[in-house]
């Protein structure tokens, strides 16, 4: 006899997150954050401050309360709106937890292993990287699935994430499917959108732009002051050569196509009509405008983000209230799980 669920699949339901670690940077607001608050005007979407992630390097966890509270502000400055979304830390919905468990048994040892984020992450060290660490992926595909979400907007290093988050809802769907009608789970699409789906560092542009790099110099922190970022945009690498008409001539110039697609993001305007625009000219005079066009976009954010962080109850408010909602569909997705498992009667 076939299983009766409670919990529906939706049409279509966004699910997100990022951990709180320090240094949020335009790489975040590009890639995940500005996507974020766009498709919360038409979609169901759920938007998660993933702290126990943050946890697998254990040096964040000193700093964890801090960052779940500035990160939540940006988030809350740059638009997100709790009346359209949900916003949460993820630990208060333990249900996170458990299905990462279930899904560690699921999962296979040999996919994790092939992770590349792991990878450069645990370095050469390996066996001193945490377990936590190892098995984050797993974490993320229970955060994703645990609101059976049907699409998940990120930067382009969470594609094999992604992957591995279909893999193993494909893993459950076939190992259960005597239990129940349909398939349990949509395969969840990744949403990887523009110019900026991978911005890369202003020092080294084969590498990408990131919270943990030890240059501050080679990212635009969302709290930075305007004369930082004028300064950092003017000192970022580039090459002695002009500023070609079309991308074919931008081919291995890595600094350069990092910048008019930093520049492409804030314009709104596309990359082709970009380099028409400023053909013939050296990069110092796109970076003043580049300046001027992060400056106008960032500053009223970080505005808005000390202004939160002065009312930190107000942002803890928010984040209960969200948390509260999103246990509510947790509640009913876990227990179904459950269920087709054989685990709840
Ligand atoms: P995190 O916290 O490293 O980054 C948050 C988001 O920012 C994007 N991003 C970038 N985009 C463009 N260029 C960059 N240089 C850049 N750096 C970061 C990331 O792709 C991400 O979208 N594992 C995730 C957090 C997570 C998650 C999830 C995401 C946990 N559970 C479920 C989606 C769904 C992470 O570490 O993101």
């Amino acid at each position: 006899m076939k299983i009766d669920l409670k919990s529906k699949q939706p049409r279509r339901r966004i699910f997100s997150g990022i951990q709180p670690t320090g240094n949020l940077h335009i790489g975040n607001y590009l890639g995940a954050i500005k996507n974020w608050t766009k498709l919360q005007e038409e979609d169901d979407c759920i938007y998660s401050i993933v702290d126990l992630h943050a946890m697998t390097v254990p040096s964040n966890v000193l700093e964890i309360k801090h960052s779940t509270l500035e990160v939540t502000a940006a988030v809350i400055a740059s638009g997100i709106d709790q009346k359209k979304s949900i916003l949460f830390n993820q630990s208060s919905v333990p249900q996170h937890s458990e299905l990462a468990w279930i899904f560690n048994c699921i999962s296979k040892i040999g996919w994790l292993n092939r992770m590349t984020q792991f990878k450069e992450k645990a370095g050469k060290k390996r066996d001193n990287a945490t377990v936590g660490l190892f098995s984050y992926p797993v974490l993320m595909a229970a955060d994703i699935l645990l609101y059976r979400a049907t699409h998940v907007p990120v930067g382009e290093d969470q594609k094999q994430h992604l992957e591995l988050t279909r893999d193993i809802a494909q893993t459950f769907n076939t190992m259960f499917h005597n239990q129940i009608d349909k398939k349990f789970f949509s395969l969840p699409e990744p949403i990887i959108l523009g110019p900026a789906k991978r911005i890369m560092s202003l020092r080294d542009g084969m590498k990408k732009m990131s919270k943990s790099d030890i240059s501050d110099a080679s990212r635009i922190n969302l709290m930075d002051e305007k004369d930082v970022i004028s300064s950092k945009v003017k000192k970022a690498k580039t090459d002695p050569y002009p500023i070609p008409d079309n991308i074919n001539d931008l081919e291995g110039r890595h600094e350069a196509i990092n910048l008019i697609n930093i520049y492409a993001s804030f314009s709104n305007k596309n990359v082709e009509d970009i380099l028409i625009e400023f053909s013939g000219k050296g990069f110092s005079y796109l970076k003043n405008n580049l300046s001027d066009l992060i400056i106008n976009e960032i500053s009223p954010l970080t505005r808005e983000m000390r202004h939160l962080m002065n009312n930190k109850d107000e942002i803890i408010k928010i984040l209960i209230d969200g948390s509260n909602k999103a246990q509510e569909i947790a509640d009913v997705v876990l227990k179904d799980i459950k269920k087709i498992i054989g685990l709840n009667f």
